[in-house]
């Protein structure tokens, strides 16, 4: 694989197609272990999440339902700190219902905890978080990330549903800036 351009910025190829197939069947596997007798509803975080969403569908063996929600932090690189929420979940969906909160990356965390926060006060049965990846040096809060895809450093990464300034989404594997 290549370096490749993104708008103005290089990255060179960090995750390959098979690294990110082992990592989610990982997480699909783990999750089914600890829900195998519930049917959870996994709540993808649009749009970051669609390709990792996709795949671990295909390998959680169980009976499930999904959702979608839409949150927006970043903007080019960094986070903004403020999380806005573009797209809500009807409460009744997901009253007295196991609720698996399914996200690409983390990495502050505050996208996750202005998610969790809403979902906590809609009264579900119990609620997890699942991260294709998660930039520990990068997070800053107390919830515990129930299943993590790869720890990866604390560098911007592209591919694979995660875009640049909404450019590279469709990559299917995943790249890192070059600084
Ligand atoms: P947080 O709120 O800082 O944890 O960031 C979470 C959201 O920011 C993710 O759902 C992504 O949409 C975006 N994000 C964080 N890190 C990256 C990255 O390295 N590449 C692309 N998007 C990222």
């Amino acid at each position: 694989m290549q370096e490749i351009s993104v708008h103005d910025k290089i990255f060179y190829p960090f995750l390959s197609e098979e690294e990110i197939y082992k990592a989610v069947k990982n997480v699909a596997q783990e999750v089914y272990e600890k829900f195998t007798d519930d049917v959870p509803i996994f709540v993808g975080v649009l749009n970051g999440v669609v390709m990792f969403i996709s795949d671990f569908l295909k390998h959680y063996p169980g009976d499930c339902e999904l959702a979608f929600v839409q949150m927006q932090s970043y903007q080019g690189t960094s986070s903004t700190g403020e999380v806005k929420k573009l797209m809500d979940l009807p409460s009744h969906l997901v009253e007295n219902r196991h609720i698996i909160i399914m996200e690409d990356i983390v990495d502050t965390g505050n996208t996750l905890e202005a998610l969790y926060q809403m979902l906590e006060n809609k009264n579900v049965k119990s609620l997890s978080i699942a991260a294709l990846l998660f930039k520990p040096e990068a997070y800053q809060k107390e919830l515990k990330v129930d299943f993590i895809g790869l720890s990866i450093p604390d560098k911007f990464v592209v591919g694979y549903g995660l875009d640049y300034n909404g450019l590279g989404r469709n990559l299917p594997s995943i790249y890192q800036v070059k600084e």
